[in-house]
């Protein structure tokens, strides 16, 4: 009975959105396409707005065929398949997906008996129980696990914050370091979930950072690594577009800015840097997925990430910068903004990026398609990418796009979490050996 109040309620406000009792937006008879457009993407794009479809991703690229996932609501079918595009089906009901991505599971807390026990680390308390990679889960328990994981390795870590989102929440992450001491390293700087419904992307991100602390202590490789290198990991960069995923819809992609200027909501955080601002493949339209802002620099989030990344790059440098984004599996280097301008130590980036890629097929099989941004995947101006490159002065500026190649999607099922995070892991014990 309630659930049909609040249907009628929001169809008198003019809507067609479905919701269930919490208010979340069911997606009920939704259809998931991959459409094929050739050479006529940007004519196809300017039809999505009046079919209400939800734009997921897009290939542009030189490699495999030019296409367009796009989720189609119920009512909009009909019109969808009088355009009469070449198109496969990639989920045939969202809603029935929806449901195999699993609840949102409470924070499992401590693995009593996994307590590090390295002579620096005698205060450490026992780090967060590894059942966590076994589902997703709500906001405020990613901000649990951190502080959990950083009290399991006291003498080599720090909560951080590099800024605070639109809604006022902090951007927080964390900062490990090894036997040099803090802040004596070059930085290797990862940033998860800019795109809010990636959600993948903090778990893996997470889980490369469990791992990093459980085995300092006794593998060569990680070792080095955290030896050589401080890691500033911050697995939510866009906490209030994660929050609404969770509470009203799955598939929402920006941050929650609003703006006097229009009644859209959200700006595309990776489509804001501050370099080669507002160019191809980013949209000045406010109900666009790539919005990027009324000016260059112009979120609260980017503000705070690049006053972080500033800090970095004036103390030991920036040898890494991951931006940890799915679906797609593709290994990124720069440019997203132009398809012809070369990065600097291009050939070491992409044969790198290749050989990492080969790296993580060697677990699961899963195949990663390397190269640069724009000539692989799309052109992405105002991406962060192009930023640390350039301006950040990163050595290696790369995006990393996750499981899966479509099926799925974003709503990616939880048991493919921790072997996501496996074969991850695996790239980058080879890309710290090789760098
Ligand atoms: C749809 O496309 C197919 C193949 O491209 C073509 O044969 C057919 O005539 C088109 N139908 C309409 C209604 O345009
Ligand atoms: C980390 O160390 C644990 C404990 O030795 C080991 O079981 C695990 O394989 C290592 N993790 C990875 C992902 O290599
Ligand atoms: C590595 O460390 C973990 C956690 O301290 C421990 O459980 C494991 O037995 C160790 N593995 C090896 C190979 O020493
Ligand atoms: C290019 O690679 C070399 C060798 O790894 C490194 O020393 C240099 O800083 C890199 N150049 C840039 C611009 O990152
Ligand atoms: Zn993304």
């Amino acid at each position: 009975m309630k659930f049909v109040q609040i249907l009628s309620l929001v169809a008198s406000l003019a809507t067609a959105i479905q919701v269930d009792r919490q208010g979340r937006q069911t997606y009920n008879g939704y259809k998931v396409f991959r459409v094929i457009t050739q050479d006529d993407s940007s004519a196809f794009e300017s039809k999505l707005e009046s079919l209400s479809a939800i734009d997921l991703t897009h290939n542009h690229g030189h490699t495999g065929e030019q296409h367009f996932d796009i989720a189609v609501p119920p009512e909009s079918l009909a019109a969808f398949y009088a355009l009469n595009y070449t198109a496969d089906v990639l989920a045939e009901d969202l809603a029935a997906d929806l449901a195999l991505e699993g609840e949102l599971e409470p924070y499992p807390g401590l693995d009593k008996s996994n307590i590090l026990t390295t002579a620096s680390d005698a205060a450490a308390a026992a780090l967060p129980d590894a059942s966590w990679f076994n589902a997703y889960h709500a906001y405020a328990d990613h901000l649990t696990f951190l502080q959990d994981l950083q009290a399991a390795f006291p003498s080599n870590s720090e909560l951080i914050t590099a800024g605070t989102s639109f809604e006022g929440r902090d951007l927080q992450g964390i900062h490990l370091w090894g036997s040099g001491g803090k802040g004596s390293k070059p930085a290797i700087y990862w940033h998860g979930n800019v795109h809010a419904r990636e959600w993948i992307t903090s778990m893996v991100v997470e889980y490369l950072t469990y791992q990093l602390i459980l085995n300092y202590s006794n593998d060569t490789t990680v070792q080095a690594t955290l030896d050589n290198y401080d890691f500033y990991i911050v697995p939510i960069v866009n906490p209030d577009g994660f929050v609404y995923t969770q509470t009203s819809s799955r598939l929402w992609r920006k941050n929650r800015q609003t703006r006097s200027s229009t009644s859209a909501v959200g700006t595309d955080i990776n489509r804001n840097w501050p370099y080669q601002w507002d160019g191809e493949g980013s949209s000045t339209s406010p109900g666009s997925e790539t919005y990027r802002g009324e000016a260059a620099g112009d979120t609260p989030e980017n503000t705070g990430l690049r006053e972080y990344a500033e800090a970095l790059t004036s103390g030991n440098g920036i040898k890494l910068y991951i931006d940890w984004h799915s679906y797609g599996q593709y290994i990124l280097t720069p440019y997203g903004y132009s398809c012809t301008a070369t990065a600097p130590n291009s050939s070491k980036q992409n044969s790198l990026a290749a050989n990492t890629g080969s790296a993580i097929a060697k677990v699961y099989g899963t195949q990663f398609t390397t190269g640069p941004i724009c000539s692989t995947l799309y052109a992405a101006a105002g991406g962060s990418n192009d930023y640390f490159q350039d301006v950040a002065g990163a050595e290696l500026a790369w995006a990393i796009e996750l499981r899966d190649t479509g099926r799925n999607g974003f709503v990616l099922p939880a048991n493919q979490i921790l072997p996501s995070g496996i074969e991850a892991w695996e790239g980058m014990k080879y890309l710290w050996s090789n760098f």
